[in-house]
């Protein structure tokens, strides 16, 4: 039977007892898709123990009305995690996780901002606090992230080392529709018609020649671009529809990066 910890202080009583099996642990901000099953099937098949969280991180959203406007299908989620044979969900309210506010964060400074750093100040060190704080909670033998969000599964790989976390941070592979859009949260508030256009982040990641090219062929389809990037051997795109701002990205054979 799956159960559901409200607190940090009812799931810490209970991981105090868990000694022994290996735990795999997936942090989610809910909105469960394909995506996220993807990882639990993963963490399911490598562990004795499946850990999934489900929080809306207030700290890593910049517009108010972005994180209104996340979705939230909590009913959902639990009866798809219990479908997939999740053992433990951590349910926390801000009020838990933050106590103090903010006053505490995880501060992350690179040689230049790159992409999302760059595009959506605060973010990573939103993420980075959470998922921190969320390894701390958890200390699971492993932890499952999505390489869609590659820059923040890159993060979080290097502050568990640098922090000594003890945690191993496992890639998993996108997800995608088959009209090669990447399954994402926020799929939810695109139109039919943008919908439509979405998958063209995929095809111009893929197909265009150059990262200018691929940013012009976004455009002339509508979208309002924030960059197209290639490093780390990858080839990155952020860019809005309909104000619904998505992100991909995709390994490339060549890199100068
Ligand atoms: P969320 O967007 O809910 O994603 C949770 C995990 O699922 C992340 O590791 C993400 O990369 C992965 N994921 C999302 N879509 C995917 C897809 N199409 N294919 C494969 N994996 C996918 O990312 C977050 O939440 C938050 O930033 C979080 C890490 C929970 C911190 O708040």
């Amino acid at each position: 039977m799956m159960q559901v910890h409200r607190t940090t202080a009812e799931w810490l009583s209970k991981r105090r007892v868990l000694n022994g099996p290996s735990i795999g642990f997936i942090p989610t901000m809910g909105a469960l898709h394909r995506g996220h099953a993807s990882l639990v099937e993963r963490c399911r098949a490598e562990n004795d123990i499946v850990a999934v969280s489900i929080f809306v991180n207030p700290a890593q959203f910049d517009d108010p009305l972005d994180l209104d406007r996340y979705p939230r299908t909590m009913e959902c989620d639990l009866a798809l995690l219990e479908s997939l044979g999740t053992d433990h969900v951590l349910v926390p309210a801000a009020s838990d996780l933050y106590p103090e506010g903010y006053r505490f964060h995880v501060d992350f400074h690179d040689t230049e901002e790159l992409m999302e750093q760059r595009h959506r100040p605060g973010f990573l060190q939103g993420v980075l606090t959470v998922v921190m704080k969320l390894l701390n909670l958890v200390r699971a033998d492993r932890a499952y992230f999505g390489e869609k969000d590659f820059q923040q599964f890159r993060a979080v790989d290097e502050m568990a080392r640098e922090f000594f976390v003890g945690t191993q941070i496992v890639p998993c592979p996108t997800v995608r529709a088959e009209s090669g859009l990447a399954e994402s949260s926020r799929n939810r508030r695109l139109s039919q018609q943008a919908l439509h256009k979405a998958p063209w982040i995929l095809k111009a990641l893929t197909e265009a020649p150059t990262p200018t090219e691929a940013r012009a062929t976004l455009e002339a389809q509508g979208f309002v671009v924030d960059y197209v990037e290639e490093r780390w051997g990858r080839r990155f795109a952020a860019a809005r529809l309909e104000g619904v701002r998505l992100i991909d990205n995709v390994a490339i054979y060549a890199s100068d990066t």
